[in-house]
């Protein structure tokens, strides 16, 4: 059947986020949403066609001749977004974490809770246990989820495997659910969560693992655009981080990694790999930052994980913002650290706790996700010949969608040009 085209109108203000300057959004650039009112997006064969104001669409000779040929969103004064880009999730686990949950609740912290057994190590045994299928209906229900909440590109990480096969399996899990979704899936291989169980005290054999058995056959399979490492006190050290870059770099696969979250790495050995992103980055030592500001390295807070582990400490987004590093936003959806599928949650605390503008927070889940992914060309912004991926919030004012939290504002998601949701009366 042959898609119909699909035309938005009465748009209240839609965020376009166009006209960039070149590469990631950074310094004053971040706050720049080109923002159009009483506007209307043309889609046809999931692309965006066009985009301008009502007034102009509706005197369209094309659209006058062929109105009825289209299907049409009234969107009643709303505020229209490019879909969000969630550069980082970890959505193929088995089961939530409560015990940890509760006993960080009663005054554990989160490397504590991991040294006891619990942490990342206790989601290895489900996602083992589980079958494929398990996986893929846990993963594809997360994706619809993230949709709700007007996220139409997810990045969707492995890691709680940590042997070759439940790497595979999970990595297929993601392949399959990403397939069964109308949005886009950026696949990573993350094999370097943290040392399984039984590499304890051998944690140079088990990168050797990764870097040697399981990275060829996850790029011989072509089932991940990245490679990601938790590098930190506790996961990986620098120079393992290193290691599995430079394997990495050998199988054509791109890097990112979890940098900064519990303790700081210098970062600046690791701009020769070009990472896509870096991630966390709640200490990031000042003497790195010239140089990756000088970079399209993206920083990408999760704030949602300082949130849920009770941290009163965030990462300090206005230093790099005003050293003109590129930052994101992102989730970080995980049974650990950051069980939410909300971006606008992110978003809110990113401006409550982090001090960035609400036109900040948008740039940031937007265009700069985008650019986290690698997928700019294609994503985050409201532009011709750009992916018609959108999200329609039931708010008058784009600064609502950070201001109002623990609700979803989102009424509708557009992704390839196909909504889903539907408008109130
Ligand atoms: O991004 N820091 C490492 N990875 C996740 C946590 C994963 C977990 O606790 O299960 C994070 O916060
Ligand atoms: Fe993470």
């Amino acid at each position: 059947m042959k898609l119909k085209p699909l035309l938005l109108v009465n748009i209240g203000q839609l965020a376009t986020l166009r006209y960039s300057t070149p590469g990631p959004r950074r310094g004053s650039s971040l706050s720049e949403l080109g923002i159009i009112e009483n506007a209307a997006v043309l889609c046809s064969g999931g692309k965006i066609v066009s985009v301008g104001t009502t007034k102009e669409a509706l005197r369209d000779p094309w659209l006058k001749k062929n109105r009825k040929k289209i299907t049409e969103i009234d969107c009643g004064g709303r505020v229209v977004l490019p879909g969000f880009v969630d550069s980082h999730t970890h959505p193929v686990f088995a089961q939530p974490r409560l015990v940890d949950f509760e006993k960080r609740i009663s005054g554990a912290n989160y490397e504590e809770i991991a040294e006891a057994g619990g942490g990342i190590r206790s989601s290895i045994d489900g996602v083992r246990k589980a079958s494929k299928a398990e996986l893929k209906g846990k993963v594809l229900t997360a994706l619809h989820d993230l949709a709700k909440h007007g996220t139409t590109t997810v990045e969707a990480k492995s890691g709680y495997g940590l042997s070759l096969e439940s790497e595979l399996k999970s990595l297929e899990a993601i392949r399959a659910a990403a397939r069964m979704w109308p949005g886009t899936v950026a696949p990573t291989f993350l094999g370097a969560h943290v040392v399984p169980p039984e590499f304890r005290g051998r944690s140079q054999k088990y990168v050797e693992i990764v870097c040697k058995e399981m990275m060829p056959a996850v790029a011989k399979r072509k089932l991940a655009s990245f490679v990601d490492v938790f590098c930190d006190r506790g996961a990986f050290s620098a120079e393992e981080t290193a290691q599995i870059f430079q394997a990495a770099e050998k199988h054509g696969l791109a890097v990112r990694a979890h940098m900064g979250q519990l303790s700081e790495t210098r970062i600046a050995p690791f701009l020769k790999f070009r990472p896509a992103s870096l991630d966390h980055m709640d200490h990031v030592n000042e003497a790195d930052l010239p140089a990756l500001a000088h970079s399209d390295v993206v920083a990408t807070f999760v704030p949602g994980a300082n949130y849920f582990l009770g941290l009163s400490r965030y990462p300090d987004a206005r230093r790099l913002i005003e050293a003109g590093v590129a930052v994101a936003v992102a989730t970080d959806y995980n049974p650990g650290s950051s069980p939410t599928f909300s971006m606008p949650m992110a978003m809110s605390l990113a401006c409550t706790q982090m001090r960035m503008s609400p036109a900040e927070a948008i740039a940031a889940t937007t265009i700069n996700g985008a650019w986290a992914l690698r997928l700019a060309d294609r994503k985050g912004s409201v532009e011709a010949g750009k992916d018609a991926d959108l999200a329609v919030f039931d708010v008058r004012d784009y600064r609502e969608i950070s201001y109002w939290f623990g609700v979803n504002r989102c009424v509708l998601t557009i992704v390839s040009g196909v909504a889903s949701g539907q408008l109130p009366a």
